[in-house]
């Protein structure tokens, strides 16, 4: 075989630090991907998006040799095992969408031999992995599937690809075999279950997750209403009190994968999941929450308003499902001008830092970017959840 390995949607999030870990593990590695613009950009040694340490790694095994791109999938067919990283996003209905990865295996199918292993690693609808290995029991295929889901924090994946515990699933012991060598590549942390056990596992934990930052903003939105600063109450509940060591900081909870996932596992449970569905309503309503606790304060309409932080998350500069979007959109309607910066995100509505400094009249930290420490914003409203100002949280 040409290559140990092929990671399809290799120049993504997911898939690009995996494909690197694996290379500088020494592994001969195929990234295979249909961006043609992102292939170029990591064939030059750079990473498309903010991943810590990863780059000095990458041109490494640039250098070395071990990393391969292709934009055609008869890669597949020239790789020992193929790991298959491509989302099940949820459509406007909430449900997932199974035919994007139905069309993946359809279009790649013919590329595959048999005996081969094939590893789904993005995270999949419960029972998903059974459907697609009957899908190629079906076209008479018989190879090895597994399911071995990546748990990975986005931005910390070069660190925790090594210290986090792999969890592994296959239809076959030989799946489970050839998983568990592959992946003690990088960890010896494994655990082995039933495919759809592991597919609950990653639902589970991003759906539990996703209710635990809808507990924090429920509780800062009660506060506030009753104009009490959460942040009292938080250092209350948490200072040197270990059962509430875990409780996160309200804020903006978005991204390309909580949200998704709750909703998956909703659908999965027939609509059935009010903890889930309470969690979703929490968390996307904060952003009209803010706005609405404005308009009781301002005539919004003749003020300019400045939102610092578009990305979904601290440090990061990945933009997919972020909030500050979703509140940079109500107020376009209810204030007189909306001015946006994020120091990471390459966006060309947005404005430099200081100008949403100077011209705001009221200015809302949007996402936590530890830079935001430093500011010192006098005679203006700030609207800090996050706290990362120190002076409180109060709308
Ligand atoms: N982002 C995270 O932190 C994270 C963490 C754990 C799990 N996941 C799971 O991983 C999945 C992928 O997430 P991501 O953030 O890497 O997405 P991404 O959009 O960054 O990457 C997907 C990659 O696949 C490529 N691609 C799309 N269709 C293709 C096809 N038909 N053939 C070949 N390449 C194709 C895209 O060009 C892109 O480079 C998510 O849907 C999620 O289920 C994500």
């Amino acid at each position: 075989m040409k290559f140990d390995i092929c990671v399809i949607g290799g120049c993504g999030h997911v898939g690009l630090p995996l494909a690197i870990m694996l290379a500088v593990k020494g592994k001969n590695v195929c990234i295979y991907d249909t961006n043609d613009a992102n292939i170029a950009v990591v064939q030059s040694g750079t990473i498309p998006f903010f991943e810590e340490g990863a780059e000095p790694l990458l041109k490494q095994v640039l250098k070395e040799g071990r990393l391969h791109f292709s934009n055609k999938p008869d890669v597949v067919s020239e790789s020992e095992t193929a790991i298959l990283i491509i989302g099940t996003p949820v459509d406007e209905h909430l449900n997932p969408m199974f035919r994007v990865m139905k069309k993946v295996i359809d279009d790649l199918l013919p590329y595959f031999y048999e005996g081969q292993l094939l590893i789904l690693r993005s995270t999949v609808y419960p029972g998903l992995s059974k459907r697609i290995n009957d899908w190629f029991c079906e076209a008479g295929k018989n190879i090895h599937l597994s399911f071995c889901p990546e748990r990975i924090l986005e931005g910390k994946a070069i660190e925790e690809l090594e210290s986090l515990p792999q969890i592994i699933s296959s239809f076959t012991k030989e799946g489970v075999e050839r998983s568990s060598e592959l992946f003690s590549l990088l960890t010896k942390d494994l655990i082995v279950v039933e495919p759809m056990e592991a597919e609950l596992a990653k639902l589970f934990t991003n759906s539990w997750r996703y209710m635990k930052f809808a507990v924090a903003n429920q509780f800062y939105m009660m506060a506030n209403d009753y104009h009490l600063d959460f942040y009292n109450i938080y250092h209350a509940m948490t200072h040197n009190y270990s059962r509430t060591k875990d409780f996160p900081r309200p804020g903006f909870a978005a991204g390309p994968c909580l949200f998704k996932d709750t909703m998956q596992l909703a659908a999965f449970n027939n609509n059935n999941f009010h903890l889930g569905h309470t969690a979703m309503l929490i968390n996307e309503g904060l952003p009209n929450y803010v706005v609405s606790c404005l308009k009781k304060e301002y005539d919004l309409s003749e003020m300019k308003v400045g939102i610092l932080g578009m990305a979904f998350k601290a440090e990061s500069d990945d933009i997919r499902e972020s909030l500050s979007y979703k509140l940079k959109k109500i107020l376009e309607i209810e204030a007189g001008l909306v001015l946006c910066a994020d120091p990471y995100v390459k966006d060309r509505s947005l404005v430099s830092e200081e100008t949403v400094l100077q011209e705001s009249d009221i200015i809302i930290i949007a996402a936590p970017h530890k830079r935001y420490k430093q500011l010192s914003i006098a005679n203006k409203k700030v609207i800090d959840i996050w706290n990362i100002l120190n002076r409180g949280g109060k709308i």
